[in-house]
């Protein structure tokens, strides 16, 4: 990767790390800032486990209902359930990989949301994962102090379009007349292009860029090294675009993607 790549990356990451903190620490915009019980994020039950037993819950609720089983990126998706009768205080929802075991990956969620007595409904901000997903309802068993069990999941939710350019940016190049766009989709399979112009009807220009990515084993240390839903997710294809001489003070159009690579 280029230099002045790496300094934009590395931008954006504060930039979109800063908005966390103002607004939610999760990827699928919960907020876990305020919450007064600890996380199931560490998974910390060494206190009345009762290994295998899955007890029963007294009132199995049904399916969560899901307002759309396909997402794009920045799409809400509203998800709705009966409530149990009495639930246990750190009882939750979490988003996960469709792969990931229903019986013992309770923890390994992408995102996460405590469930209220009551609460009937929450909506997820989506990202495009580029995969299949699935909400899925916790509870404890051992009157609440053992291990969770697994209570409701969703309809399988899949994204709209795998592909989907997402992320896309503008950088500065090198020169005052240089700029980069740069963004996202599932796909290496064709040149990125751009087409731009002065009139967002006529985007007579166009230029190809470059297609990269970056997979676990390039990453230096642990966590960023392992795969998983908490850890190294894969990024898709990172795709930039290099526009010149670009005159000065000058308002341009672009469009990047296609239909059918993203
Ligand atoms: C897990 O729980 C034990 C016992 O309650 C405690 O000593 C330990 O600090 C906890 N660890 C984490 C990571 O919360
Ligand atoms: C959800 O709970 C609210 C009260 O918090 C209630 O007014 C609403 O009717 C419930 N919705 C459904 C579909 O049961
Ligand atoms: C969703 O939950 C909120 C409170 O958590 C409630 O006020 C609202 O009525 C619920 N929506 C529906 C459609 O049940
Ligand atoms: C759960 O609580 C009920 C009522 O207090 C009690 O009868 C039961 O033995 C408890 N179960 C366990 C596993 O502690
Ligand atoms: C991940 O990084 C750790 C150092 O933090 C290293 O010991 C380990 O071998 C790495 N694992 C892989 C799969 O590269
Ligand atoms: C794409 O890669 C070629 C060859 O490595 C390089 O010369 C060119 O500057 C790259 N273009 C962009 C937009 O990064």
């Amino acid at each position: 990767m280029l230099l002045h790549q790496i300094v934009f990356f590395i931008l954006l990451i504060a930039t979109i790390q800063c908005e966390e903190h103002l607004h939610a620490n999760g990827p699928f915009g919960k907020s876990h800032v305020s919450a007064k019980i600890s996380s199931p994020f560490n998974c910390n039950r060494s206190m009345g486990i009762s290994p295998r037993s899955l007890q029963k819950m007294s009132v199995p609720i049904t399916d969560l209902q899901v307002s759309s089983i396909r997402y794009s990126n920045n799409e809400k998706i509203y998800v709705s359930w009966t409530p149990l009768s009495s639930i246990c205080k750190d009882d939750f929802i979490g988003v996960y990989f469709l792969e990931t075991s229903i019986e013992a990956g309770a923890c390994d969620y992408v995102d996460f949301e405590f469930v209220t007595q009551g609460e009937n409904n929450s909506t997820w901000l989506m990202i495009n994962l580029r995969r299949q997903l699935q909400f899925r309802y916790y509870s404890r068993n051992e009157n609440c102090s053992g291990s969770y069990i697994f209570v409701a999941k969703s309809p399988i939710v899949a994204p709209c379009n795998y592909n989907e350019p997402i992320q896309v940016h503008l950088a500065f190049g090198d020169r005052n007349d240089q700029m980069y766009i740069s963004y996202v989709t599932n796909s290496n399979k064709i040149i990125p292009k751009c087409r731009y112009g002065f009139d967002p009807s006529l985007l007579n220009f166009q230029v190809n860029g470059n297609t990269t990515t970056y997979k676990a084993s390039d990453m230096c240390e642990e966590k960023a090294n392992l795969t998983g839903p908490k850890t190294f997710i894969d990024p898709g294809y990172m795709h930039t675009i290099l526009l010149e001489d670009l005159r000065p003070s000058t308002t341009y159009y672009y469009r990047v993607g296609s239909d059918e690579h993203g």
